[in-house]
């Protein structure tokens, strides 16, 4: 069984996976990272050259290879969500939880940060942070086996809620 973590830019997915990943002794896998790598482009790069299609379509290839293997913690971009093919895959053998946080605080932990491209600096930021995820809520919520309100909480207490939900879940 893999342990998979979706949410939003900025919900803690990679730091939490990193911290997990010691934790309980599985490997991590970052589904960004691998598409950087096979790509050979930074995500912003990605975007900006190729388009949110090729990027979206890498995002699905390196989801489908992953997928299949086990006993791995799988963080995941957050638009993973938005291709029905890659819920289903990541479920297959996957545990699948939602780190929950605001538009807001999606916002506020981003602040400094320009490498997110639907994210990207300007006036507008939240308003885009929030269409973006009224939209995905309902795909989130819909994936997730667990909901862990990551609102305002370090990357440590997560980690702790999601390990013992992993463990009582074995
Ligand atoms: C995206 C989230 C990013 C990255 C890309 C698109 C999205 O990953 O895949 O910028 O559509 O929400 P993080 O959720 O790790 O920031």
């Amino acid at each position: 069984m893999n342990l998979v973590l979706i949410g939003f830019m900025g919900s803690g997915k990679t730091s939490v996976g990193k911290l997990l990943s010691r934790s309980l002794s599985m490997p991590l896998i970052d589904t960004d990272s691998l598409v950087e790598e096979r790509l050979g482009l930074t995500i912003p790069e990605a975007f900006s050259r190729l388009g949110e299609e090729r990027f979206r379509e890498e995002e699905s290839r390196v989801i489908e290879e992953v997928a299949a293997g086990d006993g791995q913690i799988i963080s995941c971009g957050g638009g993973a969500v938005l291709r029905a093919d890659n819920l289903e895959r990541l479920k297959r053998n996957g545990k699948v939880f939602y780190l929950r946080i605001s538009a807001e605080e999606a916002c506020r932990r981003l602040d400094e940060r320009d490498d997110r491209p639907l994210l990207a600096q300007g006036e507008d930021r939240l308003e885009r942070a929030q269409r973006l995820l009224q939209a995905r809520e309902p795909l989130y919520m819909e994936a997730a086996d667990e909901v862990i309100d990551a609102e305002g909480k370090a990357p440590e207490e997560l980690t702790d809620e999601v390990a013992r939900l992993w463990k009582g879940s074995g």
